[in-house]
């Protein structure tokens, strides 16, 4: 295997005339007829090609991508390493359940995932197709492991779109409205938002307030500690607007955790993978979740998603939990070479490229009296935007204007949160591709900050 780095693109965009181009009309316009009209497509981009970073439309423009298939392309778009490894494997076997068989790719990938998960203790896993399965497997195994029913989650969070997975979803309210009941047993508490903290505090002053609540109120009162199976936590909340918590959370959170007998579920779905510049978010904190999920960026885009526990936890019987396409042979050979492509070199590369955004990132808020908070970790970076940066009145109408502009200049981000722009590029992304970004969004912020 070459040096994965050197065979990747470093081109920046190059648009041919106005986007979307006359073909991108004719499949939007199509799409609209016959696709559920529940996907949120924030702008009028038709994909065509992807390589490394570098996405082209229907039209032949050619884009910067800063959301990477949303955390997904860990590699990059086709990484040429990981289109090799999914054709050798489609041609040889493509799908025999391993609910039911035995092949060599699913127990690989099980020792991989073993061997990366943070801690030295025996895990096994159980494999699903997207991240909301992986927290199904997730909520069933630590209900079935302790015997308890209650789950504890947080405000903000996002864990999926199925019933379970979307019972501890509290993100937006149209994800949850209309398809209630839900599962029962599920309490939410206040998340470490430090930047607007649920209890008034700044970092000096936090007593950790949001894990108190949990250990003297929750657990006193409706989710009693005998009850709760699980706290199901976002290390970095994700579409809740790339939010980190100090590390003081943490070990309080893992504190009332173990004095409690409740498990420890980490949904890595989103920070997972080598996207924070370590191979998990855990892995930054020193926790070691008792149940781990991942799914996005374990494959480079093929459907995957895992729900990791620890080995003696892991014990339910054949027939309690499976699934018949979950860890098919071509998703596993594809994440096995994504693995190997991290190990090698993506995650440090992550970490390096993540402190090279965050050096000029830093210096916004000074600069942009509408950046009121940068943050992040590796490539999994937050920028929130406000109308002021005294009262940090929320600016999501200026944060998608800002989305829209980068699209018009051949950028592709996204939103998080009400007013958060993310940046979460493919892991190749080189320092030229992240000059053009920077160079990009600060235009487009001044333009805004212009229009305003
Ligand atoms: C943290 C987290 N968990 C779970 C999910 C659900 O994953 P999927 O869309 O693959 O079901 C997501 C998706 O954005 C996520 O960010």
């Amino acid at each position: 295997m070459g040096n994965t780095l050197e065979q990747v693109r470093h081109d920046l965009p190059h648009l041919n005339g106005p986007i979307p181009g006359p073909r991108a009309r004719a499949v939007i316009e199509r799409d609209q007829k016959v696709v559920s009209p529940s996907y949120t497509r924030c702008y009028p981009l038709v994909a065509a090609k992807g390589e490394g970073a570098i996405i082209e439309d229907v039209d032949g423009n050619r884009f910067l991508d800063f959301n990477a298939g949303i955390a997904v392309v860990a590699t990059g778009h086709c990484h040429p390493q990981v289109v090799d490894a999914i054709q050798k494997q489609a041609a040889r076997l493509i799908h025999m359940s391993g609910t039911d068989f035995y092949y060599e790719e699913l127990a690989a990938l099980a020792e991989k995932l073993d061997e990366i998960a943070p801690g030295a203790v025996a895990r096994r896993v159980s494999f699903g197709n997207s991240g909301a399965e992986a927290m199904e497997g997730a909520i069933k195994l630590a209900r079935y492991a302790t015997g308890r029913d209650k789950i504890i989650a947080f405000f903000g969070s996002f864990h999926g779109r199925t019933m379970g997975a979307l019972s501890l979803t509290s993100r937006k309210a149209v994800q949850r409205a209309g398809f209630g009941p839900l599962v029962p047993g599920v309490i939410h508490a206040p998340y470490p938002y430090c930047y607007r903290c649920p209890y008034g505090q700044q970092p000096d002053t936090c007593a950790v307030e949001c894990v108190k609540h949990i250990e003297d109120t929750l657990l006193k009162t409706i989710s009693p500690a005998e009850e709760t199976a699980a706290i199901v936590v976002e290390p970095i909340q994700g579409e809740g607007g790339y939010i980190v918590p100090p590390q003081k959370f943490f070990d309080e959170l893992s504190r009332v955790a173990k004095a409690n007998g409740i498990l420890l579920v980490f949904d890595e779905v989103q920070s997972g993978m080598g996207r924070t510049g370590k191979m998990f978010a855990a892995d930054h904190f020193g926790v070691v979740p008792d149940i781990l999920t991942v799914a996005k960026g374990i494959a480079s885009g093929l459907p995957l998603g895992a729900t990791v526990a620890r080995a003696d936890l892991m014990t339910w019987p054949p027939g309690a939990h499976a699934s018949t396409f979950g860890g098919n042979p071509v998703a596993c050979a594809a994440a096995l070479v994504t693995i190997e492509l991290l190990q090698r070199e993506l995650v440090d590369h992550a970490a390096q490229m993540g402190a090279y955004l965050m050096d000029r990132l830093r210096q916004w808020p000074a600069r942009f009296p509408i950046v009121g908070d940068v943050r992040g970790l590796g490539l999994m970076l937050g920028i929130e935007l406000v109308r002021d940066q005294a009262t940090k009145e929320k600016a999501g109408t200026l944060r998608d204007r800002v989305v829209d502009l980068a699209f018009a200049r051949g950028l592709l981000i996204l939103g998080a949160g009400d007013n958060t722009l993310r940046l979460c590029p493919p892991l190749i992304i080189t320092r030229d591709q992240c000059d053009f970004a920077l160079d990009t969004l600060e235009a487009c912020l001044q333009q805004v900050i212009a229009e305003a």
